[in-house]
């Protein structure tokens, strides 16, 4: 399978590591041979019709800062060029999540629908603001459309419930979303200023480049929406979310609510209409109450009760573990139905 890579930070070149150790095995359990045949940064691009060598295209950017340092030839192109003239079965949209517009990842990810290309985004700002429009134009131009290392990082939040939970029907759902903030709550809960806190997130590489991305619930909110969009079948976009951050959540908070064997916590709660983020405090023997960066969420299903799952929510290898599922589901689509 031929990859178009989009945005080359952190995730993605954590996926091009992932390739390049599980590449036998990829082989010889799911007949797989991802071959990234361009790659684009801010600097530039990388081509390579044949594929990439990965870990010259690695050494670039580190070496260089842009994958434009693959070879010689330093190319230039822009990314809608790329998409749209480079052969390929898959874009992977990995650029910086933007809120405000979403771009420039909508435009990558509607230009690739457009040539018939799958997409695998890990990019939240397209969907968190136009899910509904993009399953369209993805159901409209026959082409796959996966995102699972939006939600949860590695955990299978989405899969989980979309899949594992498929013979139910799902009521609601509420749980963390957000590792910086959960972090933060977590280390002020030890003692640590709320500042403190949030320096320590921010070195440790939790935070999103805008923190406020973070401490505000936006980062929250839009995982909510996709959950909601993709588990409940809601037609909802950021606009839909009451949302509330953690600014306001004081020590003494904190500090009350572990007097009773609580936790405050950033929940994002759906209930099938109304879409909520807001710090709340939940009891310690609840599963979701979750320490450090760690995500969870409880499923509330109407035959089988309720049912949680927890896991690492953020982090390059593990988000580039969701990238490769996502692959593999299209793969296996993709052969289905050329047989
Ligand atoms: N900033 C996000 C978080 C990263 O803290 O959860 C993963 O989406």
């Amino acid at each position: 399978m031929r990859l178009i890579v989009i945005g080359f930070g952190v995730v993605a070149q954590s996926f091009a590591k992932l390739l390049l150790s599980r590449s036998a095995e990829l082989y010889s359990e799911h007949g797989i041979k991802p071959r990234i045949v361009a790659c684009v940064d801010k600097g530039g691009c990388a081509i390579s019709p044949a594929g990439l060598n990965l870990q010259r295209l690695l050494e670039a950017k580190k070496s260089k800062g842009t994958v434009a340092f693959y070879d010689k030839a330093g190319s230039k192109f822009d990314p809608m060029q790329i998409i749209e003239n480079v052969d390929a079965e898959v874009v992977l949209e990995a650029t910086p999540t933007n809120l405000e517009g979403g771009e420039p990842g909508m435009t990558h990810i509607i230009s690739a629908m457009r040539t018939g290309k799958n997409i695998i985004s890990v990019n939240k700002g397209p969907l968190a603001l136009a899910f509904p429009s993009l399953m369209e134009l993805a159901n409209y131009n026959g082409v796959m459309f996966r995102f699972s290392g939006t939600v949860g990082g590695g955990t299978p939040i989405l899969e989980f419930a979309k899949r594992c939970l498929k013979g139910d029907r799902i009521t609601s759902f509420r749980g963390i979303l957000n590792g910086t903030t959960n972090y933060i709550l977590s280390k002020m809960e030890e003692g640590l200023t709320y500042d403190s806190a949030l320096d320590d997130a921010k070195q440790k590489g939790y935070a999103e480049a805008i923190p406020s991305l973070d401490t505000d619930g936006y980062d929250a909110a839009a995982k909510l929406v996709i959950m909601a969009n993709w588990i409940m079948g809601m037609k909802v976009t950021m606009k839909d979310v009451d949302r509330r951050g953690i600014s306001d959540v004081k020590l003494s908070d904190v500090k009350k609510a572990k007097q009773n064997n609580s936790a405050i916590k950033l929940i994002a709660a759906c209930n099938n209409k109304r879409l909520d983020v807001k710090p709340t405090e939940v009891p310690k023997i609840d599963p979701i109450c979750v320490n450090g960066t760690l995500n969870a969420v409880s499923f509330s299903s109407e035959h089988s009760g309720q049912q949680t799952i927890i896991g690492r929510g953020a982090g390059g290898i593990e988000t580039a573990s969701a990238i490769l599922r996502d692959l593999i589901e299209i793969r296996d689509h993709v052969f289905e139905h050329s047989n």
